[in-house]
Formats: C-alpha cells, structure tokens, sequence
C-alpha cells in the first residue's frame, strides 16, 4: 500500500527540517573552526553528516513507500554566535524544536492509522532522546569551564576524535546497512 498524500507531505517537510538541521551545524562548524577550535568543528561537522542521514533516511522511506520526494528550498542558518555555550544552547534549543516535528508526525502517523510510519518513526524518537541528551550533555560542560581554556581545549580535543555512525554513508547512498 503505498503513503498517504498527507503522510509523505508531512514527511517531505521533515526532509526539509532535517536538511536544515544539516545546513545549520554546518555553519556552526565553519564558526568553530574561526575560533580555531577545531575539535567543536569536527564534532559539527559529524553533526551536519548525520542530520544528511536524517534526511536520506526519510527520503529513502518515502520511496520504498512509493511515495514522491519533493524537495523545497532551504532557509539560511545562522551564522555568528556570542559565545561557545550560546552555540549549544541553539543546539539544544533546536533539537527541542525538532522532537516536537517528529513528535507530529507520529501522531499523524496515528491519525491516518498508517503503522508502517508509525513503526518508521519511532526510530526517530529514539534518535531525538539522544540527540537533545548529548547537546544538554556538553552545554552543561562548556558552561561548568567557563573561561577556563585548559578546560576548553580539553573538550576540544575529546570532541576531535568523533566519527560518523557506521551507518551514515549507506542510509545517504540508499545502500544496505550491515
Ligand atoms: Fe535530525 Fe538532530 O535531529
């Protein structure tokens, strides 16, 4: 059975939120790396990698669905911060605002009886527990080390070592994830 108009729409839209999620921590990235803080800026730009798979993943899920992408255009993100905390208090804030988008989904999703969304989205749920767990999680370091800079560059070398999830290049290439 193939998605409901109103489904793959409301879906189509979180393609859009996601990829703006993407095109944010990338700007947020190209800030870091102004500061010479280059751990921050690899951290977003895992980030930015992940929000794509976020986004692919709904696309993908649309087509097995025989459902139609329809991409639409892109707002800008911000692009200049106060200060390191205020960075990752927009993430937290942004991550909010996102589970209440998926949030929506799922209930329509439930409106529409349509279980095999429903069952799609959850994964998201999931994902949006975390997501605003690990924003909180360094918010409340950088505000805890706040001007000290052994501190600082400390974080900066602990988020240098993130990588992408395993999983991020196949969902983007539409490939089996082993
Ligand atoms: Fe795709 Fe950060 O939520």
């Amino acid at each position: 059975m193939s998605i409901d108009k109103e489904m793959q729409d409301a879906i189509n839209e979180q393609i859009n939120a996601e990829i703006y999620s993407a095109y944010l921590y990338l700007s947020m990235s190209s800030w870091f790396e102004d500061q010479n803080l280059i751990g921050f800026s690899n951290w977003m730009r895992c980030q930015y990698l992940e929000e794509s798979m976020h986004a692919m993943k709904l696309y993908n899920f649309v087509n097995e669905r025989s459902g139609r992408v329809v991409l639409k255009p892109i707002a800008g993100p911000e692009t200049d911060w106060d200060s390191f905390d205020g960075v990752f208090q927009h993430v937290a804030e942004h991550e909010a605002h996102v589970t209440k988008l998926i949030n929506n989904l799922v209930s329509i999703a439930r409106k529409l009886n349509d279980y095999a969304s429903e069952s799609f989205l959850m994964w998201y749920v999931d994902e949006q527990v975390e997501e605003e767990a690990t924003a909180d999680e360094i918010l409340t370091r950088l505000r805890m080390i706040k001007g000290d800079n052994n501190a600082l560059y400390t974080l900066d070398t602990e988020l240098k070592a993130r990588v992408p999830a395993p999983a991020v290049l196949p969902i983007i290439l539409g490939q089996p994830v082993v």
